[in-house]
């Protein structure tokens, strides 16, 4: 069942809505439940389908996993599953932030290498390299990586050549429970990184330093469950920041961490929004005509997330003037310049570079979203186009944006979702065809 996201644009945004709960923190604390001997209660988790495989992985490796509107019970207790099938790691990539959970916990692990995907090849060196520095030993066949340690993981050093959050995120994962200390150098200092620290020493880990680029992790016996609520999700505020934007609109954000979305706040402050801070909100109030950027460059946090990267191309696209942005973090990640092209953008790519020359408006197109943050940047796009734009790869946009369309209507947004638009539009063919 495909369906599409409608938008009819020119409307101005107005309003309030709270910011959903980040994706990028529910994962690895989903995973890092499986280490907890006890009940884990999870609140402040979007409703996703990344969220939906993440449970899916933990109920496979043998927990009770439920969730109950915005909160995920799970209990570990019993479970000792050590392998994650291909096929829940072809739903989810970043299901590798399981593995230093279930090595940890069992001694072993039995995963698919995760692959490429729509923006960039992935790859897990730094999370392979970590895991046999802790001791395992990895053997790799038909695809499949197969990670052994039965005398357990012992803490280490680790240096990373990169601040990679999974594999900061895996190796905090393991080091927990692993005999001895283990330390993290040139960490990544993610936000979501010491929401994951906050959740383990609240479980009973020694964790110190998360959110620097030096972490300490003492070994400690075993972790008990708890409670916890995940951070505000700071790429969704962004990007509801961003259609305010594009709008001439004055929305205001609830619910927020007003630190972490600080780059952003600068960028768009750069094209003449007006954004005002307070305690957990953000309000932004955008001026009639935008300017230009200048350059924004992704950075491992906190500079510029490359989450944010397209959303804000979007922006850029109806700035007065150039903005060039340069893409450091992955490979691939200008899927979404084409179809802002097909809306009439002006958008050149070379390598890691691409160059926006502002236009006056966009125009509504049939266009489709590549990937997650590409399909968000299309929404914004086509909220300020003249005319209907239509998108579809929805699940693309599902996997990381909780009711994207109803947070956009109650801000007075004209878009809709059209439900197995797919099918209806194959049994419009079939009965034209046959002239019924
Ligand atoms: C996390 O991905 C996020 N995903 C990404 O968000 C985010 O873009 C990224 O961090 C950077 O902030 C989750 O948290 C689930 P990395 P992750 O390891 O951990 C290279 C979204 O849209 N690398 O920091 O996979 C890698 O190829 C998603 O919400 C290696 O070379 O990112 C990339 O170029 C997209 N070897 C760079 O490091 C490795 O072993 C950053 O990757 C690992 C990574």
């Amino acid at each position: 069942m495909k369906d599409l996201i409608e938008v009819a644009g020119g409307k101005r945004l107005w309003g309030e809505i709270s910011v959903q709960g980040a994706k990028n923190s529910v994962l690895p604390v989903l995973a890092a439940c499986y280490l907890a001997n006890g009940q884990c209660v999870i609140h402040n988790c979007p409703i996703l389908t990344d969220v939906d495989a993440a449970i899916k992985i933990l109920k496979y490796l043998g927990c009770k996993a439920s969730r109950q509107g915005h909160t995920v019970y799970v209990d570990a207790e019993n479970a000792y599953g050590y392998e994650i099938s291909e096929e829940l790691m072809h739903e989810m990539r970043s299901s590798v932030v399981f593995l230093g959970a279930i090595l940890a916990k069992t001694g072993k692990a039995e995963l698919s290498a995760p692959g490429g995907c729509d923006i960039g090849l992935r790859p897990i060196d730094l999370h392979i390299g970590a895991m046999e520095k802790f001791g395992a030993k990895i053997t790799e066949e038909h695809g499949r990586l197969y990670f052994e340690c039965p005398e357990g993981l012992k803490g280490t050093e680790i240096v990373l050549s990169f601040p990679s959050v999974g594999a900061t995120e895996n190796i905090m994962l393991a080091a927990v429970t692993a005999k001895g200390n283990t330390s993290i150098v040139n960490a990544a200092c993610e936000p979501e990184i010491s929401d994951l620290a906050d959740f383990l020493n609240r479980c009973g880990a020694k964790i110190h330093g998360a959110g620097s680029n030096a972490v300490f992790i003492e070994g400690v016996e075993k972790l008990s469950g708890c409670e916890h609520r995940v951070i505000p999700d700071r790429i969704a505020a962004a990007t509801y920041m961003c259609a305010a934007a594009v709008t001439k609109g004055q929305v205001v954000l609830k619910d927020i961490i007003p630190a972490h979305i600080g780059a952003v706040v600068s960028v768009l402050s750069e094209s003449g929004c007006d954004i005002a801070i307070r305690n957990h909100s953000v309000s932004l109030s955008a001026p009639p005509v935008l300017r230009k950027m200048g350059t924004v460059r992704t950075m491992p946090y906190p500079g510029f997330p490359t989450d944010a990267q397209a959303p804000v191309m979007a922006v850029a696209a109806l700035c007065s003037g150039t903005t060039v942005f340069t893409e450091n973090i992955f490979e691939n990640r200008y899927r979404h310049v084409s179809e802002l092209c097909r809306l009439g953008a002006n958008i050149k790519v070379e390598g890691r570079v691409a160059v926006t020359e502002g236009v006056k408006a966009l125009s509504g197109a049939a266009v489709t979203a590549p990937d997650l943050r590409g399909g968000s940047a299309l929404i914004i796009a086509g909220l300020s186009a003249g005319g209907t734009t239509k998108i579809d790869g929805v699940h693309h946009i599902d996997r990381g944006y909780e009711n994207i369309t109803d947070n956009l209507c109650q801000l007075g947004a004209d878009i809709k979702r059209i439900r197995d638009y797919e099918e209806r539009e194959c049994e419009t063919k079939k009965n034209t065809a046959s002239g019924a």
